[in-house]
């Protein structure tokens, strides 16, 4: 398993440290680990000047599986767009070709209580959300800024989605909520889109019909993204699979996160269509919190069972972390963000150590 290491900027170094400790754990009993570390974000403009050096991609092109931290921080905030820290992990995401962002949301029974919403609301829940990740307004062109006749500037964007970036990730929806429904029992794909007011949504809900249709044992359901984003609040438990373009997916990831308790807690797979893929929290870089020693490292910890789980098919390895992860919980261990009264509030190093001795 040969895996390249990208702490990023931020808490990155922190929280990566930490899964780091984990992969030795697992190396030391017997797996063929090995691992190799590079720059990216803003540490890599620091470095070399650019946010995703070839050296990185190189690096990333030639692994197995990419565990990344989180990129961004204030003071890259004024450079040129070409130049911030959030274009090295969109080139990256680009280069390797990660259309099928997967975030799973899913509240451990331990944390229900760390939630914004009522417990009954929350627990018990189990949504993965796919994410397209490399096309969309994220991508699309023309983009800029320009001049109008009157003088004022004017910024534009352009949202695109071709048939066959809808077609691919659309098959991976599908696969995923069969693959769930032996766990869970129906097989429900929400697709969710903005049909009523754009053309690229209107191709998109076309598209996941046609795709549908090729998967009779999936109930497939559409939703506007602004109900979607209510009906995450209102009754998550609904939703199994929520399949959606990178935008609208950007932003229910982060809503979906806090069912969970905290965004500390959300890790995700990026997969190419053969499955190698780069891990990383969903959770940003935080700088606010850099280098104090208390940002939770499960999201991370969490996305190297997903690299074990999908890029490796070690579900073995997968659930071994997930539930050293619980075991950790169980013993009332918590980072600040997940804290209750009771608990005991842990550092990042700390939360680290308790989850390598549960493994
Ligand atoms: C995420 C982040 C990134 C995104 C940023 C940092 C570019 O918010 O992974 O969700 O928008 O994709
Ligand atoms: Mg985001």
């Amino acid at each position: 398993m040969k895996i390249a290491v990208l702490p990023g900027d931020g808490i990155g170094p922190e929280i990566v440290a930490q899964a780091v400790k984990i992969l030795h754990a697992l190396r030391s009993d017997g797996l063929k680990i090995e691992l190799e570390q590079a720059h990216i974000g803003g540490a890599a403009y620091d470095a070399a000047g650019d946010p995703l050096p070839d050296a990185t991609l190189k690096l990333a092109q030639q692994s197995d599986a990419v565990l990344l931290g989180a990129v961004g921080g204030y003071q890259y905030d004024t450079l040129p767009r070409a130049m911030r820290p959030e274009q090295g992990l969109l080139r990256i995401r680009k280069g390797l070709g990660l259309f099928a962002n997967l975030r799973p949301a899913m509240v451990y029974p331990e944390l229900v209580h760390a939630s914004s919403l009522k417990p009954e609301l929350v627990s018990g829940l189990d949504v993965m959300i796919l994410r397209e990740l490399t096309g969309d307004i994220y991508f699309g062109q023309p983009r800029g800024m320009r001049k109008l006749e009157n003088g004022e500037r004017q910024g534009f964007d352009t949202m695109l989605y071709s048939e066959s970036e809808i077609r691919r990730v659309a098959h991976v929806g599908f696969q995923i909520a069969m693959k769930r429904a032996g766990l869970n029992g129906m097989a429900k794909v929400c697709s969710v889109d903005k049909a009523n007011v754009l053309d690229t949504s209107m191709l998109w809900r076309e598209i996941v019909t046609e795709v549908g249709s090729e998967y009779p044992q999936v109930v497939l359901s559409h939703m506007y993204v602004d109900n979607a984003a209510m009906q995450l609040v209102r009754a998550p438990k609904q939703f199994d699979v929520i399949v959606t373009g990178n935008i609208f997916g950007d932003i229910l990831s982060d809503e979906a996160s806090m069912l969970t308790g905290s965004i500390g807690m959300l890790p995700s797979a990026s997969l190419d269509a053969n499955n190698k893929g780069l891990y990383e929290p969903c959770h940003g870089s935080a700088p606010d919190i850099a280098g104090k020693n208390i940002a939770n490292p499960l999201a991370t910890i969490l996305s190297v069972a997903m690299m074990m789980r999908y890029t490796f098919t070690r579900e073995d390895v997968a659930q071994r972390i997930e539930a050293a992860v619980r075991t950790t919980l169980q013993r009332g261990l918590r980072t600040a963000d997940i804290v209750e009264a009771g608990m005991k509030t842990i550092g990042t190093d700390m939360m680290g150590d308790a989850v390598v001795q549960a493994l």
